[in-house]
């Protein structure tokens, strides 16, 4: 660290000049070179370099200091046609509530058999389905107060495809080809790459939303499961924001599963968090799904078998028969009355309980690294250890060998630090939901998940802006 000498500070100051000096000509030089090669005015080209300006001020006004998103209105067949299908676009049931309300979903009903919603939140619950994401991320964006409608303005670009509803409406048609599974992204792709903005950047400021996990759309070249989207060289430039992420794909960003959750203002998010600080939690830990009992040596069978050995210590809930995703407000019940809930992988590493299970204050025990770690660094603290002061992880290979107890592990933690835990947890819940907010946002400053995926996306567009405008 540099330290002045005190004895003398007369002597700094002809130094504090030349610095000013130096910093001032620095700048001027600066200024120069980015105005040397203004490419003519009408092109995108030239509105690139007004963007930081007319951004900024918008910044002012609007709190977008990271800049402004345009959401491009792309032909209807690419979105708005997908949700009329919605009776036929899943295998085992309509998702044509789950789309209501803009994708929220039908509200909750709410009664007095149950302690859950609260009443006065009644109007915050809804009963959502993952594959609904698309829809409410582009219908929140499209009231978002950094949305503008002026591409000249924009840092980055957002592309509403249902891509998620598109391939899914495929994956099960014992009829349908890799060819159907492919039409509706190709045909997406040959729209977006004649847009003059697209052009501009090669699509490194542009970016999408999925709705299924990643891996719904990576079909290897010798065939096999789902749609091919993500490893068509027409998307290799666009940031994809999805539900469970490669790991290795550095153009994968994990986003939260869409819980049921959306409330309209900050006091709806605090009211909740006073509720699900206040339960009590009689259940040690909690397991929501459904064992694959085909599969020898399931983790999920082991799990229940640790569950049932605990008794009254920890609920469990059979998630067969989409039970947890039409009753949600049972999943919500089971984590609002734990301390802990098990996150083991499923068909993939991630699932949507992780996220109920944190927005009803419980502390997610994770066996996979892949299962949230390694996948949301958007929304939770992650590295330097900062994983410990949210979730606990149990080596799943001494889980197997018997060497250690879910229980065991669990019990051990001393009460006070797990109420810190749930604390954190409480904490983190506005960045993991999808608000219903209008063109205010939650307010008092507070971001819930849309808002931190727009910070992200402009933060790495404006990285990308630097080595595309070189070129
Ligand atoms: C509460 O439930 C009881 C029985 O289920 C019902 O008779 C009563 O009308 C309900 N009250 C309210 C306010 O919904
Ligand atoms: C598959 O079969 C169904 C029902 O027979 C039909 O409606 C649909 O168009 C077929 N899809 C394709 C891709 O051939
Ligand atoms: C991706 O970017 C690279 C380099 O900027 C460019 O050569 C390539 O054509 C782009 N691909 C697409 C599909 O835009
Ligand atoms: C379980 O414990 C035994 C005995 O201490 C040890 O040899 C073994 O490596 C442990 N297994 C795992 C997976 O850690």
């Amino acid at each position: 660290m540099y330290r002045p000498d005190p004895a003398n500070p007369a002597a700094r100051r002809p130094r504090l000049v030349v610095l000013l000096l130096v910093a001032f000509f620095a700048l001027q030089l600066l200024v120069f070179l980015a105005f040397r090669g203004a490419p003519s005015p009408s092109s995108p080209d030239a509105a690139v370099d007004r963007v930081p300006v007319s951004a900024r001020r918008d910044g002012e006004d609007s709190g977008c200091v990271g800049g402004l998103v345009y959401v491009y209105d792309l032909p209807p067949v690419f979105n708005e046609d997908l949700l009329a299908l919605c009776e036929v676009l899943a295998p085992m049931y309509s998702l044509c509530p789950y789309l209501a309300n803009d994708g929220l979903g039908f509200p909750a009903k709410g009664g007095n058999q149950s302690e859950f919603p609260p009443a006065e939140l009644v109007g915050s619950w809804y009963s959502s389905d993952q594959f609904a994401l698309e829809h409410i991320v582009h219908r929140r964006l499209l009231s978002h107060r950094c949305r503008t409608t002026d591409p000249a303005r924009a840092t980055a670009f957002f592309v509403p495809f249902y891509a998620g509803l598109a391939v899914g409406r495929h994956l099960w048609a014992t009829n349908a080809t890799d060819a159907d599974r492919d039409r509706d992204c190709l045909a997406l792709l040959l729209w977006l790459h004649a847009q003059p903005y697209y052009k501009r950047s090669n699509g490194w400021d542009h970016f999408i939303a999925l709705g299924r996990i990643t891996w719904d759309f990576r079909r290897s070249p010798d065939g096999g499961w789902g749609g091919s989207f993500l490893l068509m060289p027409g998307l290799a430039n666009t940031t994809r924001l999805v539900i469970e992420r490669d790991p290795w794909d550095a153009m994968d960003v994990g986003i939260p599963y869409p819980t049921s959750f959306h409330p309209r203002t900050a006091a709806d998010v605090r009211a909740w968090q006073r509720y699900a600080s206040s339960r009590s939690r009689p259940k040690l830990f909690a397991f929501a799904g459904a064992p694959r009992s085909a599969i020898k040596g399931d983790f999920r069978g082991l799990l229940l078998e640790e569950c049932q050995a605990a008794g009254d210590a920890c609920g469990a809930l059979d998630c067969g028969e989409g039970r947890c995703i039409k009753q949600n407000e049972l999943v919500m019940e089971l984590f609002l009355g734990a301390r802990f809930c098990l996150q083991p992988r499923g068909d993939s590493f991630t699932r949507r309980s992780l996220f109920d299970c944190m927005v009803g204050g419980a502390v997610p025990v994770l066996f996979w690294r892949r299962s949230a770690y390694r996948q949301y660094g958007w929304y939770v603290p992650v590295g330097n250890s900062q994983e410990e002061e949210w979730s606990v992880f149990i080596d799943r290979d001494e889980l197997r060998a018997g060497n250690v107890t879910v229980r065991g592990v669990l019990a051990a933690i001393p009460e006070a630090k797990v109420r810190e835990m749930r604390n954190r947890v409480v904490e983190m819940i506005p960045k993991l939901v999808y608000s219903a907010a209008d063109k205010e946002g939650l307010g008092d400053g507070m971001k819930d998940a849309v808002d931190v995926m727009i910070d992200g996306m402009l933060r790495r567009a404006a990285e990308q802006r630097r080595s595309w405008r070189k070129v």
